[in-house]
């Protein structure tokens, strides 16, 4: 493959894995990359691509934009990311989590471009977890809903696409307005507050950095199915945010455990999930980072980007 002949478009360049993701690719320097998101560009890295801005609930936005940059792979990390969000909106989490995946699916099958398209553990019900890539999808919100409607759509269209799902993912970048887990309980807790976090939901976190890399070398293999990507230890939340606490010496006694019921979410959110990895090992080279080495890796990442 002659890398730099070879456009790879991100969409959501401006999210949490889509940052991650354009960061690494930059780095990399040896494909062509165009990154496009709905709001002005927030990257923390300015130079190395071509940011292009686009409305995604306009269709004919979204197909000028593919015109215009005619992307040999695409990864598709723009959605409608929050449960709350899909549910309080649903003809927008229509549009963007359901009917503009069908679009780059379409778009890829007849141009014969590859496709990456980001998913989630929350297909899953969260009975039996941790899941296979065969196991039946259950969703019981409406943003696991849309994605296993995504995932399906997108298969039909026939195009090259890898559908990787992941799981509660967490890292650090240089936008500091989209948190996540352990950068909310670090801060937190160093600011000395109170923090409910619930105890009966059990998770694999995955690190952002091992995410953006599969994505990248799912790309590189132009490979495609279904993977399920995500850290390896299973963890409840508590367990997760009690571990940030003890890497950085922080206040313990500040986190009450709290049971999904306490916040609406013993129906709403699959109570243990998890991802059987085999797969992506096999087939991705994927080897995630260990919990702790990760949050070593974050606070040395920290030190580059607010020094
Ligand atoms: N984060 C997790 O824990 C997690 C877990 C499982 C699965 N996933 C999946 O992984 C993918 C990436 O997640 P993420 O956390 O990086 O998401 P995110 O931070 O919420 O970013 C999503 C991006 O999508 C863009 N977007 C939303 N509506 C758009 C529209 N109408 N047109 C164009 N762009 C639009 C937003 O752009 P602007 O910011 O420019 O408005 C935003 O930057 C998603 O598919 C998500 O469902 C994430």
């Amino acid at each position: 493959m002659d890398k730099s002949a070879y456009t790879i478009l991100v969409t959501g360049s401006n999210g949490f894995l889509g940052q991650k993701l354009l960061e690494k690719l930059v780095h990399d320097g040896s494909y062509h990359i165009v990154a496009t998101s709905k709001s002005e560009n927030r990257n923390f890295i300015r130079e190395g691509y071509t940011y292009i801005s686009c409305d995604f609930t306009d269709p004919e936005a979204l197909q000028s934009l593919l015109d215009e940059v005619q992307p040999d792979s695409i990864i598709h990390t723009a959605a409608i990311s929050s449960v709350e969000a899909c549910e309080n909106n649903p003809e927008l989490c229509q549009r963007v989590n359901i009917e503009v995946v069908e679009q780059l699916g379409r778009y890829c099958s007849q141009q014969d471009k590859h496709l990456v398209h980001l998913s989630t553990d929350f297909v899953f019900d969260g009975q039996e977890g941790p899941y296979g890539e065969e196991d039946s999808t259950n969703p019981c919100n409406a943003y696991g809903q849309s994605k296993v409607i995504s995932e399906k759509r997108l298969l039909s269209t026939g195009c090259r696409a890898a559908i990787l799902r992941t799981i509660l993912v967490y890292g650090i970048h240089g936008d500091p307005k989209r948190s996540n887990l352990v950068l909310w309980a670090k801060s937190q807790l160093e600011n000395n507050n109170r923090i409910n976090v619930v105890g009966d939901q059990w998770r694999m976190p995955t690190f952002v950095d091992d995410l953006a890399d599969a994505c990248i070398r799912a790309v590189q293999k132009e490979i495609t199915g279904i993977f399920h990507i995500s850290g390896e230890e299973m963890m409840s939340i508590i367990e997760a945010v009690y571990r940030v606490a003890d890497f950085w010496n922080l206040d313990k006694s500040l986190i009450t455990a709290i049971q999904a019921k306490d916040i609406g979410q013993e129906q709403n959110r699959p109570k243990k999930t998890g991802f059987i990895l085999d797969k992506a090992k096999r087939e991705l080279d994927y080897s995630p980072t260990p919990f702790i080495k990760s949050l070593k890796e974050i606070e040395e990442q920290s030190k580059i980007y607010f020094p």
